[in-house]
This record gives structure tokens, C-alpha cells and sequence, in this order.
């Protein structure tokens, strides 16, 4: 995240809700991710949260009041507006989604929102009666059709006892939220993008599995870097330790074939395929339904390839579709991922190293080349996956197929 976050100036607007406590992790989240958080709070979010915690996370001054005597009030909301890359409003309260839909100013956020064309990101927080009355509803839909961005509410058990939508969403949601609405240019808008990612669990029986180590990470990174370029993201995901980001389209698929399944049930409507799972080449056939018991003596497992799914999406694919697949290899990196881009018809493969410490299996960043029908990159320097995630749709985009061509109806 701190590649998106990273020295951006983000107005933290904190309105009157019980959620505002969670508002200090929001603060100290953007804080860690390199952000420069300015906190706001409304006279009501006062009587939840004191300022003087948010200035202690943030290192800025929090602002209380239009009218406080060590700023020019005729400038400061101005100043700041102009400054700030975003504006997040979490918790955001039937009052503020009013307010700000009704364009009203009668205090230092309202004001501000006015003022500022950045983009706005609200983090609804209410008891559900209020957050599902047609009033909300038809506030959110104009702020909607003004360019604004929600994310949640989460649904659960509210402070009031209610339990349903209302809560306010997890912050890892809400800085994916805000790391979508910080990339102005959309160029994959009206695009589809189908992405497997993670690992697969293969039963031998109902408890035991065979498995492996993707954590999810690269999938993660090349969904939230699609839906930042625009698109609209189904993610066909295995068990991963980071889950798809929040506004992706998730599938889970445990196994192979259940991943193969959904790919088929999605590729039709998509444009563009990414294999970032990694896909287990084999299963048990018919594994027994009972829990095998413990022996001395050896087992054998006897098992079947599994259907290679980049390769159906290769065989399978239309004029304007790309494929785009991932070789996770030890050795021969180049010569393998070329190998796999002709026998499975791809446009592009993103060989990336395994086995070493500082790339492949749940790692952070990432050693990689990229490889198409007439380029071959250099290696790519050591990156983070989420840098990788960018340059991969960079290449993307310069493919001669399809990406570039309208949306579709
Ligand atoms: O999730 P992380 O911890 O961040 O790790 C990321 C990753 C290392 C898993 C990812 O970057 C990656 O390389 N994924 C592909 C891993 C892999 O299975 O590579 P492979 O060389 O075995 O397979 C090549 C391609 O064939 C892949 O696109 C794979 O999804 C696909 N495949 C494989 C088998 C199969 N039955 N069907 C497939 O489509």
C-alpha cells in the first residue's frame, strides 16, 4: 500500500459516529504507508475522539473548528483543499453524506468538500434503519453520480444491538478504497479483467490436502493495480493468506477443477485473463469420504494431472481477448516462460523467480521478466509485486491485440 499512499496528502474527515475510536487505526495506517494524514474533526466526532490523539498519530494539527484563532479561516480550507491528493471520510455519517449532498458549508469539512476536486472517498457508519432510508440512499446515489467514492458499510452486529449493515468497513478496505480513487487515469474503464490467484488445496481425504505456498500476494497486487487502471475485476481465488481487494469480484475455487470451472463460466465475458494462481498439476482422484487412519505402513498416492487452465483460456480465446500467464521457475526462467507462451498461446508471460529469499512464494517483492511473441525485457529489477502489478499492465497495453480497442456495450 505504501506504493499508492506513499506522500500523498490525505484529509482525514472524522464525523460524529461510535466508529470514530476506529478512525486512530485509519490515522495511523495511512501514517505507516507514508501518507501525510491531515485529521479533521466535526464538532460531534469531538464528543467521541479527543484531537489530541490524532495530532499524537499524525504529527499534524487536527482540525476542530472553522474559526480557530492560529488559522486565517478565509484561507485555510482553500489552502488545504488545494494540498490534499484525497479526502477520506470515515466514519461518514447520514449527516455528512447530506450535507455534502446538498452542498451545504457550515463547518470547516462541509466547507472544504466544496472547495476541494480531489477525490472523495466515504466510509459510511449508522445504525442500518438510517443507513438504508430512501434519504441516505438517494444522498449516496447524487454524491455516486458526482464522481464520489463509498466503501462499506460492513454488515454485522451494530452498537445499537441491530445487527445488519451499518458497521464500519475494516480499514485494509478502506485504504484500497482510497488507493483506487488516488489514480486519476482510467484507461482499462469498461474493461473486464479475470484473474486467478493463490494456492490450491487438493483433498486426500476430508482433512488432509495437498497444497502450496502462494500467499496471494501477486493477485492481489495485479487486481487492485486493474481496478485502479479502471477495470471491473473477478478475482477466481484459492486459499490465500491476503484475500482479493476490497471491490473485486471474488470466486472461491479450492481446488483445480473448481478453478477451471469458474475461469470457464467467466472467460466469455471478459477481456483480459491473468494466471497468477499458483495451480496445483495434480489431485487424488476420488478421495474417500472418511478420514484415512494413521499407519506404519507407506502410503501411495496415485495422482491425476489437472487441466492446465492458462492454456484452455489460450485455446479458448477471441480476437480482441489477452491471455496473460505467470511461470514461477528456479532455473531456465526465460527459456520456460517462452516455452509456456507458445504451447499455451498467450500474450505475455511474467516469469518470475522462486527459491530465492527475496521473491515468489509469499514474498513482497518480486524478481521478474516479461515476456511476449517479439520482446523479451531484461531482468527487472528487485520490485515490489505492486510495482510489477503496474508494469505488467504497462505491457498490456502496449500489446498490438484487443486492450486498446473500445469497451465493449
Ligand atoms: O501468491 P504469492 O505468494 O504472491 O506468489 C505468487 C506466485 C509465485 C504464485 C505467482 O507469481 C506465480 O508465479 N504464479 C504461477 C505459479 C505457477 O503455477 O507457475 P507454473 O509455472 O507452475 O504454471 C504456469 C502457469 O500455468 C501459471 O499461469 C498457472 O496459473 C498456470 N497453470 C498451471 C497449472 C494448471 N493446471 N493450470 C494452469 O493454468
Amino acid at each position: 500500500m505504501r506504493a499508492f499512499l506513499g506522500d500523498k496528502v490525505i484529509v482525514l474527515g472524522v464525523t460524529g459516529s461510535i466508529a470514530a475510536y476506529k478512525a486512530c487505526e485509519i490515522a495511523s495506517r495511512l501514517v505507516e504507508h507514508g501518507a501525510q494524514a491531515i485529521p479533521v474533526l466535526s464538532a460531534s466526532a469531538q464528543q467521541f475522539v479527543g484531537a489530541a490523539s490524532f495530532e499524537g498519530i499524525t504529527g499534524q494539527r487536527a482540525i476542530t473548528s472553522m474559526f480557530e484563532p492560529a488559522q486565517n479561516p478565509d484561507i485555510e480550507h482553500i489552502a488545504v483543499a488545494r494540498r490534499a491528493d484525497a479526502f477520506l471520510i470515515a466514519p461518514a455519517t447520514a449527516n455528512i453524506l447530506a450535507k455534502a449532498a446538498q452542498g451545504m458549508a457550515d463547518d470547516w469539512l462541509s466547507t472544504t468538500l466544496l472547495a476541494t476536486r480531489a477525490p472523495v472517498v466515504f466510509a459510511p457508519a449508522m445504525n442500518m434503519n438510517m443507513y438504508s432510508h430512501p434519504a441516505v440512499q438517494a444522498n449516496i446515489a447524487t454524491l455516486q453520480s458526482r464522481g464520489c467514492a463509498f466503501v462499506g458499510p460492513g454488515s454485522g452486529q451494530l452498537a445499537c444491538g441491530d445487527m445488519g449493515p451499518g458497521r464500519l468497513i475494516e480499514t485494509q478496505a478502506i485504504l484500497e478504497a482510497l488507493a483506487v480513487a488516488l489514480h486519476h487515469d482510467k484507461p482499462l474503464a469498461g474493461k473486464r479483467v479475470l484473474l486467478t490467484s493463490g494456492a490450491n488445496h487438493e483433498p486426500i481425504d476430508p482433512v488432509r490436502y495437498i497444497g502450496n505456498r502462494s500467499s496471494g500476494k501477486m493477485g492481489h497486487a495485479i487486481a487492485l493495480e486493474a481496478m485502479r487502471r479502471g477495470a471491473t475485476v473477478t478475482v477466481v481465488s484459492g486459499p490465500a493468506e491476503v484475500p482479493p481487494p476490497y471491490g473485486a469480484r471474488v470466486v472461491p475455487a479450492h481446488t483445480a477443477s473448481a478453478m477451471l470451472e469458474a475461469v470457464q463460466a467467466h472467460w466469455g465475458e471478459s477481456d483480459i485473463f491473468i494466471g497468477a494462481a499458483a495451480v496445483a498439476d495434480y489431485h487424488v482422484e476420488n478421495p474417500p469420504a472418511a478420514k484415512q487412519k494413521r499407519s506404519t505402513a507407506t502410503v501411495h498416492l496415485e495422482l491425476t494431472p489437472n487441466t492446465d487452465i492458462a492454456a484452455w483460456v489460450g485455446l479458448n480465446k477471441r480476437g480482441h481477448q489477452i491471455a496473460v500467464g505467470f511461470a514461477a521457475e528456479t532455473h531456465n526462467h526465460l527459456e520456460f516462460a517462452q516455452e509456456k507462451l507458445r504451447k499455451k498461446q498467450l500474450d505475455l508471460v511474467v516469469a518470475n523467480a522462486v527459491g530465492v529469499a527475496d521473491s515468489g512464494f509469499g514474498k513482497a517483492t518480486t524478481r521478474a521478466w516479461l515476456i511476449t511473441d517479439d520482446h523479451v525485457s531484461a531482468a527487472l529489477p528487485l520490485m515490489s509485486k505492486e510495482a510489477l502489478a503496474a508494469l505488467l499492465f504497462d505491457a498490456i497495453a502496449g500489446l498490438p491485440a484487443g486492450v486498446s480497442a473500445a469497451p465493449r456495450a
